[in-house]
């Protein structure tokens, strides 16, 4: 990387603090740049060529983060809101100093997978119309679901605007009997992410989705472990798998 960027955003991006504690520490001249004590942190410094040490140990700068979200239902998938919570205001500060933006959205009432970071070229890929990006859901779905509903979607439904989707891949997990008030349990598969696609594609078959639940994007599967509302780093191996599905279209 040739670029350089403020030592104050960098040591945020690294863990240091917020930006008023990294203030208060660099006045405390324990911030070195290449041998000398800074207490500016306005410099600009370039990561790749310059030495930065914090109380005498090295700093290691990375420009990207990649989270992993179970998004909880009543919170908005973008990065501010004058009204609802956002995704990012469910994030520590040390996280949400880098800027990380939710890679699509899921509805409001919508739970589950989300990935949010701020790696531009990664998040246009993973949204490109083109890539097709199989993306899973669990749903509960008012009264029957049927065969039929798993042939037409197989062939592709036509939307309320007219759209027709792609081939999708419904399973049902549990058929339910409308008479005993009982849901159908689906998982559902797509290629494509129009505006509440799951839900409208139920509706072009007269059916509801009253709980609807993204568990897998790509090669990233939903950790069944993450609460909702919480949220990890990706490991090595998911983000390996993320950018090699990218780099390869094997996406698609
Ligand atoms: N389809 C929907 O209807 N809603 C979502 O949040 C995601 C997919």
């Amino acid at each position: 990387m040739k670029q350089t960027i403020r030592l104050e955003k960098l040591l945020a991006h690294t863990g240091h603090g917020t930006r008023s504690e990294i203030k208060r520490m660099m006045k405390t001249g324990t911030v070195y740049v290449n041998g000398r004590s800074v207490k500016d942190g306005g410099i600009q410094v370039n990561p790749d060529q310059d030495q930065i040490t914090v109380n005498g140990v090295g700093v290691r700068y990375r420009e990207f983060i990649y989270l992993m979200l179970n998004k909880p239902q009543g919170v908005i998938s973008a990065t501010e809101d004058s009204r609802d919570r956002t995704v990012i205001d469910l994030l520590a500060a040390e996280y949400q100093t880098f800027e990380p933006f939710p890679v699509g959205r899921l509805d409001k009432d919508t739970e589950g997978l989300l990935l949010l970071t701020n790696d531009g070229k990664l998040a246009h890929n993973l949204l490109s119309p083109r890539k097709h990006v199989p993306k899973t859901y669990f749903a509960e779905v008012e009264g029957t679901v049927t065969d039929e509903d798993k042939n037409a979607f197989a062939a592709g439904v036509t939307l309320d605007d007219g759209y027709v989707t792609m081939p999708a891949k419904l399973v049902i997990l549990r058929s339910g009997e409308p008479a005993a008030g009982e849901v159908s349990k689906i998982e559902l598969t797509i290629m494509e992410g129009k505006f509440h696609q799951v839900k409208r594609m139920f509706q072009s078959v007269g059916k509801k989705v009253v709980f609807l639940k993204r568990i897998s994007m790509g090669p990233l599967l939903l950790d069944e472990y993450l609460e909702a509302g919480s949220y990890r780093e990706l490991t090595a191996e998911e983000l390996k798998e993320l950018q090699q599905a990218n780099n390869t279209s094997g996406l698609s």
